[in-house]
């Protein structure tokens, strides 16, 4: 079971995204709220790639509206990267989370549901044809690049792929939670600068 038989051939990006909204490739559509597909340009020259919507994404419906997304438009800004110039995606277009009480806590998703959702990802990617992928975190650097991508070792590097380049770092969350966040976020700024400067 995957996403490939609901992803419509040869679509736009607004044909895609009303065709993920229902979407049962895996079993994630059953508990959250709704799909949360990709956003930007459809000519963007720079595609980011998260992980998967966190609880305020599902709400919202949109990507990167939480604290996440609040980290990463900051360092997007102090990078000199336009945010409202770039598509903003995520490996796994579904929320994945346990119930404890009333809060629903972030569970990373399996290999089984990362491939499940690939063909959306394709799909995104096949219709922007952007210069530059950015991989924030392990989940997608692994989608991206391959499946044994090492983010502690590669982060920050251009790596040629044969549609694009691509640099991966570190998901803004980890950032949050790191325990020396300036330094963290430091990092996190200079792989951005590496994106900023591969962009010419
Ligand atoms: N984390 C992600 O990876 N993506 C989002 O959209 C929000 C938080």
């Amino acid at each position: 079971m995957d996403a490939g038989e609901f992803v419509p051939d040869g679509a736009d990006l607004a044909t895609l995204r009303r065709a993920a909204a229902g979407c049962h490739g895996c079993d994630l559509y059953r508990h959250a709220q709704q799909t949360v597909f990709g956003e930007g340009p459809d000519d963007a020259r720079v595609v980011l790639i998260g992980e998967q919507p966190g609880d305020r994404e599902d709400v919202a419906g949109h990507p990167f509206v939480g604290p996440a997304g609040r980290l990463l438009d900051r360092a997007l800004d102090e990078a000199g990267i336009d945010r409202a110039a770039t598509y903003l995606t995520n490996a796994v277009k579904h929320f994945k989370f346990v119930e404890r009480g009333k809060r629903r806590i972030h569970q990373q998703p399996g290999r089984g549901e990362i491939t499940a959702c690939a063909p959306w990802l394709t799909a995104e990617l096949a219709t922007i044809r952007p210069e530059l992928v950015v991989c924030l975190g392990a989940v997608a650097a692994r989608a991206v690049v391959s499946p044994s991508f090492r983010v502690s070792r590669q982060r920050g590097e251009v790596i040629e792929m044969p549609d694009y380049r691509t640099v991966a770092t570190v998901h803004p969350s980890a950032v949050l939670r790191a325990p020396d966040r300036d330094a963290a976020y430091r990092e996190f700024l200079a792989d951005l600068r590496v994106v900023r400067t591969a962009m010419g």
